[in-house]
């Protein structure tokens, strides 16, 4: 029995429901692999991150963190709910650009920014430029003189705490990539030449401590932190932030071995450790900004996949085929991710097997699962993966030349294409024929 599953995602026939439509539906309409997201909670957990600020009377912005899932739909959604959303580069710019996504509430990130992205990015007033380090100040005075504009930015440092979490996807230690060292006082550096430069405002800092974390300490570690450098700011060169950014990276369940807060727990402490310590340093209150993606969708998404071959190992677990694969989610390929995945007909079937979940990928490491408990299945079942929305379609590829899923958004029993499934034309229609 899956514990996710409760008995109202079920329909009289059984079916696994995703925001209101069958999900075996879903899957003869659209065909397979497909990601299906349930809209309703995407909404919900906007909405819970904005009541836990709401409630404790702060100034906040729920930045999402698109990355997890960029699509014109999804920065759509965001617009709706009142966030405001983070772009890492030009591509993510542009879909949250066609998506008229109000431009003063994005955030362009990246420790690489180029001249073209910087160029972009101030050509469409975007909200905030977070800086990452001394090059893109040089490069973002030198389009700002250019065009004789300005632009409101935060710095992000590296705060070195290092979350406890999975050590792939850590940026938040001191020997990171990201941001400003403290130590060395680079972040000092860092700010006097911005305030020195009027066409750069400077509204505040900003620092990530890594992802999928669940425990308080970490995020508790970082408000103070940050606190600090704001008091030392305002003693030190006289400038006080606006924007305390506590970053993203609060952790969800995947499996039944997940234990995480509700991801407004989080923010409820980030929130009384800013307020705490910016009272103990007579700072005046900032503003808090954080920056979710996975808890944002992450629970909210789903992979619809049909089973195909088998292969029995005498005295091993079997591998059931599905018809996708590292390609749609590369997470357990690439850094043991794992993931619940539930028969769709009937998720609450009693397991009968444990099984290797494979993907069609010519990799023997395309393993979905490694060890998944499944009812009997047989060739033309849906399988529904559970949790995928974060972190999968938005880094799936084409290898071995497979077309990428579509992707549906269901919504009080109605579903709706957002991204089409590529075609086999799509797969070529960038190659050009070499004259040889
Ligand atoms: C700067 C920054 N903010 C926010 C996020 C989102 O993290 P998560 O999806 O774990 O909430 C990331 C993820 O890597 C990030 O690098």
């Amino acid at each position: 029995m899956n514990q996710q599953i409760t008995a109202d995602q079920l329909n009289d026939a059984g079916h696994l429901m995703i925001g209101g439509c069958d999900s075996i539906e879903l899957a003869h309409e659209y065909g397979t692999p497909l990601v299906v997201y349930d809209v309703s909670q995407i909404r919900q957990q906007i909405r819970s991150f904005r009541r836990v600020f709401d409630a404790n009377h702060v100034d906040y912005a729920v930045s999402y963190a698109s990355k997890a899932f960029a699509a014109i739909a999804m920065y759509q959604v965001a617009a709706a709910e009142g966030a405001h959303v983070d772009v890492v580069s030009a591509g993510e710019l542009y879909t949250a650009i066609k998506a008229d996504f109000p431009i003063e509430r994005v955030s362009f990130h990246g420790n690489n920014k180029s001249r073209e992205e910087l160029e972009m990015a101030i050509d469409h007033h975007v909200g905030t430029i977070m800086i990452d380090n001394f090059h893109e100040i040089e490069l973002l005075a030198t389009v700002l003189e250019e065009r004789n504009e300005s632009v409101d930015v935060m710095l992000r440092i590296t705060p070195g705490i290092s979350a406890h979490t999975n050590k792939y996807i850590q940026t938040g230690q001191v020997d990171s990539k990201f941001g400003f060292d403290l130590q060395s006082g680079q972040a000092d550096e860092a700010l006097q030449k911005v305030l020195a430069n009027p066409r750069m405002k400077m509204r505040g800092l900003h620092a990530h401590i890594g992802s999928q974390i669940f425990e308080l300490a970490g995020f508790e570690g970082v408000a103070k932190k940050l606190v600090e450098v704001a008091a030392h700011w305002r003693d030190e060169f006289g400038y006080e932030a606006q924007v305390i950014n506590v970053g993203g990276g609060f952790g969800i369940r995947y499996v039944a071995a997940d234990h995480p807060l509700k991801p407004e727990e989080f923010v409820d402490a980030i929130i009384k450790a800013i307020k705490k310590e910016t009272a103990e340093k007579g700072l005046s209150m900032p503003a808090i900004w954080i920056e979710p993606g996975r808890s944002i969708v992450g629970p909210a998404g789903y992979n619809l996949y049909t089973v195909g071959s088998r292969k029995d190992v005498p005295g091993l677990k079997p591998y059931v085929t599905v018809d996708g694969g590292m390609g749609d989610n590369i997470r357990p390929a690439l850094y043991q991710a794992e993931y619940e995945t539930v028969l769709a007909s009937n998720p609450q079937a009693p397991i009968k097997e444990h099984v290797r979940l494979a993907g069609k990928y010519c990799e023997s490491g395309d393993i979905l699962a490694q060890d998944q408990g499944l009812p009997e299945t047989q060739p033309g079942d849906v399988l529904a993966m559970l949790d995928t929305g974060a972190y999968g379609y938005s880094m799936a590829s084409n290898y071995n030349r497979n077309p990428r899923p579509a992707v549906v958004f269901a919504e009080d029993g109605k579903a709706q294409l957002v991204i089409e499934r590529e075609s086999l034309a799509d797969l070529v229609h960038l190659d050009r024929k070499y004259q040889q």
